[in-house]
Order: structure tokens, then sequence, then C-alpha cells
């Protein structure tokens, strides 16, 4: 495949560093015991925070974190979260398999967890179970500086600085657990709630509860009669490889699994394309939940949405990261669901130990993109390879994914200037399709250097394997 970019100099769409986001819910181990270890823990911790995991996550340069949930943040009452961990209740958490929930990570942890992966935070706000009081309260609790109740109790507390959020969402999934509404009750609900949050520190990018999937209808409808209220519509996408009430193996899978996962994955871009089709240009499309999503891992509690990952997951993250890249004029944000332990994620976690997932070298190699001018992304379902070619810091970056499991492919680019050979250059690979990373096995899946590309004045040739994922960053001359 060849690709010629001849002029660069009215590139202006921007790959928002927001499309890197992740998302953490209190959903099995995805808080706990994942992240959060509590100040006498163990394990080694900075104010409860597991190091490991935390150190792990930093080299991903995290933009963005959304918390609480997911389906946990319609059930979520911020008030159980705040103050002496001694004296905060122990609720039940009815989302995911009403297990305990001391509450002992709540809005001062979540926003400490900010400060030490230096990411924004996304907070998704209770609209289901909650009510506009509570909700006004958190926002003066979060971001208020004077002389008012919450902003005191937040003082009280220990936090004498207004937190900074940058996001809030307002409801989740709200056509399913977030309240089974139509999108024309909700879209009245939402401009009810956003109209008494108020900004004290710095604006508030309001994010509405989009549709599921193919749910065109409910894109029309809340964008008719919401649409001046809101900066975001949050869209969700899961990769399948068979249906909901059978996901499949994560692990066990055959080359057939493969396509058909791929496929679903692939669903994201005309997924994309036809909502933003209905949705204004004053609307950005925010995609804050994607991945893949298989049967729980055998022996686990299947409320806690255990899954390995492997080497499939990888080249589907690196493809639907490619897709995003593509829409970059339209898409603000995405957050892969989950960030540990939950579903596909970056980081799990067995007991002391910690193994980094496939997925999370892809967002390792794929963060120079971050903020970085588009220049060229593409990704056509039925074309084995996909990429983004950016620019940013006098550098070209390329991140190319191969799909195919048995095909190589090459790709030549050529770029408007001269550069010199690659000052990064990594790789992705396997050869088994289920290859991954486990506490005895932990670099089986890891990056490396790539060494099958040649430069020639202006063009770069890379020659990709099967099941290859490339990222390139090309000093201009
Ligand atoms: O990510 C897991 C769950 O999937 C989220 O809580 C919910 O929003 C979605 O259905």
């Amino acid at each position: 495949m060849k690709v010629e970019i001849n002029d660069d100099s009215k590139a202006n769409v921007l790959i928002s560093k927001y499309l890197q986001g992740q998302f953490a819910e209190h959903l099995g181990h995805g808080i706990y015991d994942g992240i959060w270890v509590g100040k006498d823990s163990p394990i080694k911790n900075v104010n409860g925070l597991r190091s490991d995991v935390v150190d792990a996550l930093k080299q991903l340069h995290i933009p963005v974190l959304r918390w609480p949930g997911g389906s946990y943040a319609d059930e979520y009452h911020w008030q159980n979260g705040i103050g002496p961990v001694e004296k905060r209740p122990k609720t039940i958490n009815h989302s995911w398999g009403a297990v305990v929930e001391d509450n002992s990570f709540g809005t001062d942890e979540f926003f400490e967890l900010c400060r030490q992966l230096g990411c924004e935070a996304y907070v998704n706000l209770n609209l289901g179970s909650g009510t506009v009081k509570e909700t006004v309260d958190w926002i003066e609790y979060m971001t208020a500086d004077g002389d008012s109740y919450f902003a005191n109790l937040r003082r009280q507390n220990g936090h004498s600085e207004p937190y900074k959020v940058k996001f809030i969402g307002l409801g989740n999934e709200a056509w399913m657990g977030g309240g089974y509404m139509r999108a024309e009750y909700y879209a009245d609900v939402y401009k009810r709630y956003q109209t008494y949050v108020s900004e004290y520190n710095g604006p508030l990018y309001k994010i509405a509860s989009g549709p599921s999937e193919d749910n065109f209808a409910w894109t029309k409808t809340l964008c008719e009669q919401a649409e001046p209220f809101m900066d975001g519509l949050a869209l969700h996408h899961y990769a399948l490889t068979n249906q909901w009430n059978d996901k499949g193996d994560a692990v066990d899978f055959d080359e057939e699994d493969w396509v058909s996962l791929i496929n679903s994955a692939r669903q994201m871009d005309s997924l994309i394309s036809r909502h933003l089709e209905l949705i204004p240009k004053t609307t950005d499309l925010v995609v804050d939940e994607w991945g893949n999503w298989f049967n729980p891992l055998k022996g686990t509690n299947p409320a806690f949405l255990i899954q390995q990952n492997t080497m499939r997951d990888a080249v589907v993250a690196a493809t639907t990261l490619n897709i995003f890249n593509k829409y970059a004029d339209r898409i603000k944000m995405a957050n892969i669901a989950q960030m540990v332990n939950v579903l596909q994620s970056m980081v799990m976690t067995v007991g002391e130990k910690i193994i980094l997932t496939p997925t999370y070298y892809v967002f390792k190699m794929f963060q120079a993109h971050q903020d970085a001018t588009l220049l060229d992304a593409f990704h056509e379902s039925n074309n084995d390879l996909n990429y983004t070619i950016s620019k940013k810091d006098q550098h070209y970056i390329i991140s190319v994914c191969n799909v195919s499991p048995d095909k190589p492919h090459d790709l030549t680019v050529t770029l408007p200037s001269q550069f010199e050979k690659a000052t990064s250059a990594k790789c992705l690979n396997s050869q088994q399709m289920n290859a991954h990373n486990d506490v005895d096995h932990p670099d089986v899946v890891t990056d490396k250097d790539f060494s099958t590309y040649t430069v020639d004045g202006k063009s770069i040739r890379m020659d990709l394997a099967p099941m290859e994922i490339v990222a390139l960053e090309l000093p201009i001359k």
C-alpha cells in the first residue's frame, strides 16, 4: 500500500490528547485492590494508591480519567465517600455483584489519583438515582472556592484548594441501566440538571448520555431537543466475538473468532460517521466506553468482568485509536473500558504483582499522537492495514496496524519534507493470535524495537508481519 502526502501546510485538525482517555469504575477490582489498597496496605502505596500501578500508568501520559462509572455512576451518592474513612457508611454496589462498597475511595481519593497520574478529571454525575441538589452540592464540594458550606467541608477534609474538573457526564446509558428512559424524557432530565450546574473554577464541558451502538433515533431526538445545552454526546460501542449472551473467550479462540471480533471493533468507524451525520457541528462526539468484552475469566466473579488480554486486544486497540484519529475533527474524547482489572484493561493485578497487557503497550506506542496535527488517518474494513500519520514538534508520527492474522503487508508513506531516521521505532507483534502476559510470563507481548523499515528521501517503507502494530517518530530535516 502506498500513501502520498504532498502538502501539510493547511493541516489544522488536532488529534485531541483526550482520545487516549481511560475509565475507572467501582466494578470488581477496577478500584479496590487494582488501584486503591489503602494507606495501611503492605503493598507499596502513596496515599493509598498502589505505586506499581500508578508508575506503570504514568508511562502512558493518561490525559483524562472517567469515574465513578459507568452504571455505578447512577447509583453513586458522593457524600458516602468523603470525610474520615472509618465514618464512611458501607453501601451495596447493586450494579456489579451486590458487593459491599466501603466507600474508602471517594472524591478526594479520585482527585489524588488524577494528581498522581497527571491527568484531567471526568466526573460522571448521578442522574439515575440522585437528585439535582446532590449534583449541585457535589460540584460545589469539588470546585467552589468561596466561603460556602460544601467548599468549607472540602477544606475540613484537608483539601484547601478547589479541584479542577474538566469534564462532567450527566447520567450514563440513560436508555438502559441509567433509568430505562426514552430519549425525549432524558432530554428533559438532562436539561434540568445542567441548568443548575455552576461553574466555579473554569468551564465545565457537559456530556450527555448518548446512544448505544446503532441507536440513531436516540441521537436524533436528543440532538433535536437538547443539543444547545451540551458540549459532547457520548457513544458506547463494545466489540464482541459473538453476541451479548455468549461473548466468546478472551484467550481460547480460532481464526474465525479473530475475524469476527475485528469486524465488530471496526464497526466503530461506521457508527461514528453515521452518528456524526445527526449531530450538529457545535457538539462533539465522545466515545466514553469502548473496547472488547468477553466472557468473564473462569473461576472469577462474573460481575467483576475480569478478562485476559491478548495480541488480538492489541490489534483492536490500535485499529480503534486509528479510527478515532480519522474523525479527530469531531471526536473530542474517548475512554477505553477500563483502566485496571476490568474488561480490556491496561494493567491487571494479581495480589502484589501486576501484569502489563498488550493493550497497555499500544497506548504506550500511540501516545506521540496526543495533540499532534493530523495529516492522514485511514481505516477501511476491507483493508488489512489501518494507520495514522500526524505531525508534532518537528516530527512526523506514524502508527500502523496490520489486522491480518496470517498475511504480511507493506506500507510506503511519502511525506512533504525530508526526515531523518526514526528517533523512536517500536513494534508489537507475536506469532500467536492469543499471546498474552501473565504473572509467570509477564513479557510475552511487549513493545520492541522495529527495524524492518527503510528511509529514502521523503519516503519510508515499512514491512509489517501478520498482526503487527508499528509506531515511528521521524525528525523532520
Ligand atoms: O464498562 C462496563 C459497563 O458497561 C458500564 O458500567 C456501563 O456503562 C456499560 O454497560
